[in-house]
């Protein structure tokens, strides 16, 4: 751990004018794992308390303003199902290419932090991908070497494969680096402040194909789902200093200052390390549908407020949140979102609409999601994961374990060892690359 210092208050933080020379307390930060949770859970609330009272406002205060934003945003979603209007916002594809998305969807897609695409691939395309798919599996007998599930996460929605650990088919190459997808993701990119204090934090014309694996759940499949949760990160979200400056306006009692699509201080960062980590910086997630499926068939949920996040970061700073807890944060696990700590927010849970096959879904890295459950499902349900992960130096240190992965057919670093498709001779080879791929993958410089 690094020992705190004490800095003065930037001139510009938005502050009660009295207290201006007032310096404010530094945090200590712990850049690995730290040996003792529990204490420097302690150790850092501790600190965050203290430095939100150097603006002049106490937790319970600032946790109200948000709060209230919160609240505000849950009523608002409620009413628009109340009227039976969708939440999601949909833009079609067609819109993206041309550039005429309506700035009003803009706009709605800016509040609720997640979208459908509608078309974003023609659905014969799309179909054919899923078929390619089973038939890469087969020909190379994944069935049979199939050894069970390799982390404790998804794992533990059954024991037959839904999500396989396969990373390196031809059609997940195809779409991963099609100008298709690559459109979208400038798209969904440029919703975020990319540049700011002088510094270009992500390039957003540049995608580092973060490789993910494939979801297949068959007609008839019983699941219970994914609990509600989060993935940017866990405790390194309240114990690095990258993340302690991404989250300053939360952390100095300016919360009305704080921006959920700001990227600065995001992309850099080290994460503690886990099974289900991502070392990649996603300004969304996302998918894209390989069969049709329908909203009531155990299909995605968000909480659609990007500025929730600020609720889930403070909440464990109230006083009802035992001092060596964070509202069950913990490292080497998602970050859970629950009844017991975060009720406005579960409130606000809505699940997509029907989607079909070509069309793709997003949502803003930090939103809460789960997957709800399902019994006798009708129909498939297949997603082949492709977020948006905008070249940036985090993304740059990652691509070179994704090139290694790449060039032995093996899982990717921030997945489960399994390394199915090292022997598979068909999958996909740096000559299948076009420019996108190339650059992607960081094989061409720029
Ligand atoms: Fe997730």
């Amino acid at each position: 751990m690094k020992e705190p210092a004490t800095v003065t208050r930037p001139a510009d933080a938005n502050s009660p004018a009295v207290l201006a020379n007032t310096p404010l307390p530094a945090l200590p930060h712990w850049e690995r794992t730290p040996d003792d949770l529990p204490g420097a859970i302690r150790q850092v609330k501790r600190a965050l308390r203290a430095r939100i009272a150097a603006s002049g406002r106490t937790v319970e205060e600032v946790f109200a303003v948000v709060e209230r934003a919160v609240r505000a945003e849950v009523a608002d979603i409620a009413a628009a199902r109340e009227r039976g209007e969708e939440v999601w916002p949909v833009i079609d594809y067609a819109d993206v290419q041309a550039g005429t998305v309506p700035d009003e969807t803009v706009r709605a897609l800016r509040r609720r932090g997640c979208l459908v695409v509608r078309g974003h691939f023609p659905r014969e395309q799309a179909l054919a991908w899923d078929r390619d798919i089973v038939d890469y599996t087969e020909r190379n007998g994944f069935f049979e070497a199939y050894r069970g599930p390799g982390d404790d996460f998804f794992g533990s929605v059954g024991s037959r494969p839904e999500i396989y650990p396969v990373y390196w088919s031809h059609a997940q190459m195809q779409a991963r680096q099609s100008d298709r997808m690559a459109r979208v993701q400038r798209f969904l990119n440029a919703l975020w402040k990319h540049e700011s204090e002088g510094v270009r934090w992500f390039d957003p014309d540049r995608d580092s194909l973060y490789p993910d694996r494939i979801r297949r759940r068959p007609p008839g499949a019983d699941s219970g789902g994914l609990g509600a949760h989060l993935d940017p990160g866990t405790l390194d979200l309240w114990m690095t200093s990258a993340y302690q400056r991404a989250f300053r306006h939360l952390f100095d009692g300016t919360v009305e200052r704080y921006d959920p699509w700001d990227a600065a201080h995001r992309t850099d960062g080290p994460q503690y390390p886990g099974t289900t980590m991502c070392s990649a910086f996603r300004t969304f997630q996302g998918w894209t549908a390989l069969s049709d499926m329908d909203h009531d068939q155990g299909v995605l949920h968000t909480v659609p407020i990007p500025g929730a996040m600020a609720y889930l970061m403070l909440r464990p700073l109230l006083p009802d949140v035992p001092e060596d807890d964070m509202c069950g944060v913990t490292v080497n696990q998602v970050f859970p979102a629950s009844e017991r700590w975060h009720p406005p927010l579960m409130e606000a849970l809505t699940g997509i609409p029907d989607v079909r096959a070509g069309d793709s879904v997003w949502w803003h890295c930090d939103m809460i999601h789960s997957v709800a459950p399902v019994t006798g499902q009708m129909g498939w349900g297949n997603v082949m994961y492709i977020p948006a992960a905008p070249w940036c130096p985090r993304n740059e240190r990652y691509a070179a374990d994704v090139r290694d992965a790449f060039a032995t057919g093996s899982s990717p670093s921030d997945f489960p060892d399994e390394h199915y498709e090292r022997a598979w001779p068909d999958r996909v080879r740096e000559a299948d690359l076009n420019t996108t791929g190339r650059r992607g993958l960081g094989l061409d410089l720029d």
